[in-house]
């Protein structure tokens, strides 16, 4: 995919929100990138166009049949005025796993980076620059053929968008509670838990909205078979750290593997934490609580960065974690990982680009 890509300015640029109150993607930039598929041609016809509505057929296989897949990046402005990705390329590999679980073409990630680049570099003044926030990137591809058979499309589109943040949770780094779903599951080995693809947050929402009516900001799903082991939140991969050491579950098919995750073994390992990747049930989590092992508690993503725990609950069980107080592990996280985001710290690991 080397075409052009075609640069159409808007002439009523939109006002930009105040920054001090964020929260998360509810503002749009001026501009978003546009590129169709057809089977025939590829992917074609890049462009950068005004952020508007989109008209598709409503018989469009995404509307029937959910094919629908997504990226979450964020650009962050330096001190000296450049833009920074944070491992972009861990996104367009994400974004071609999930694309190929879900039958969908396979995009050239390097192409894809330049074009966000360019959009950003177009809207470079919607990044806002106040510590915490940031600008969300949002790639996704939706099947646009109109047909009602069920098979894969033979037309898509992969759109970017670009949304001024601030923190996920209104609390900021605030500990979240967090309840433990017994009942629903997100996903199961073999079917797309791994892909960030739109039907697994679909699968999550029934969930999340009874936990949110008693009060938890999020719930934790188990394995789906056995009721047993931890997976992930849905917005955030979960870390536990246990008598010193720093578990998090194991890549296994049904859990999203996030750059975010990534990073912050691969930090933990840098630092000499002991880190493991396995499979850990709740009743070991509930066990070492008990025995007041379970030191910390916190989620990672892009949205989320690091969002520690503050309360962990398990039917009848209550685990309030480190005094609900932000752990000395989370926090140095935080810093880390948000330090290398603002270029504020050296970047010895390549995991930055800046323009
Ligand atoms: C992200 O962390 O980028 C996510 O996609 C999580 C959520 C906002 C869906």
């Amino acid at each position: 995919m080397s075409d052009e890509i075609k640069i159409q300015l808007t002439t009523t640029p939109g006002n930009k929100p105040d920054s001090s109150n964020l929260s998360f993607g509810k503002y749009f930039t001026d501009h978003m990138f546009i590129m169709d598929y057809h089977t025939e041609k590829g992917w074609h016809d890049p462009r950068i166009v005004p952020y508007a509505p989109i008209a598709l057929d409503p018989a469009a296989m995404v509307f029937h049949y959910g094919q629908a897949v997504f990226e979450g990046l964020k650009a962050y402005m330096t001190d000296s005025g450049k833009v920074l990705l944070f491992r972009p390329d861990k996104n367009m590999e994400r974004l071609n796993r999930s694309n190929d679980r879900l039958g969908i073409p396979e995009v050239d990630g390097e192409f894809v980076i330049q074009a966000i680049k360019t959009l950003i570099e177009i809207d470079k003044s919607w990044i806002p620059t106040e510590k915490g926030t940031s600008l969300y990137v949002r790639p996704f591809i939706i099947a646009t053929e109109p047909c009602l058979g069920v098979r894969s499309s033979y037309t898509y589109q992969l759109i970017v968008i670009l949304s001024p943040v601030g923190a996920y949770y209104s609390g900021g780094l605030e500990p979240v509670k967090i309840n433990v779903e017994s009942s629903y599951t997100r996903a199961v080995r073999g079917g797309i838990g791994y892909a960030k693809a739109a039907g697994n947050y679909a699968a999550s929402i029934k969930a999340q909205e009874n936990a949110k009516k008693e009060g938890f900001s999020q719930v934790l799903w188990l394995d789906a078979i056995e009721k047993k082991y931890i997976e992930e939140v849905g917005s955030m991969n979960i870390f536990f750290k246990i008598a010193g050491t720093v578990i998090t579950p194991e890549i296994n098919g049904s859990i999203l593997e996030g750059v975010t995750r990534d990073s912050v073994i691969t930090l933990l390992k840098d630092w000499g934490v002991p880190v493991e990747e396995r499979k850990l049930s709740i009743e070991e989590i509930y066990e070492a609580y008990k025995q007041g092992q379970l030191e910390e508690v916190f989620g990672t993503g892009t949205a989320a960065v690091i969002s520690p725990v503050g309360e962990l609950h398990w039917n009848e069980h209550t685990m309030a974690i480190n005094d609900k107080k932000i752990g000395e592990l989370s926090q140095k996280l935080y810093d880390t990982i948000t330090g290398l985001q603002a270029g504020q710290l050296p970047d010895t690991r390549n995991w930055t680009i800046t323009f």
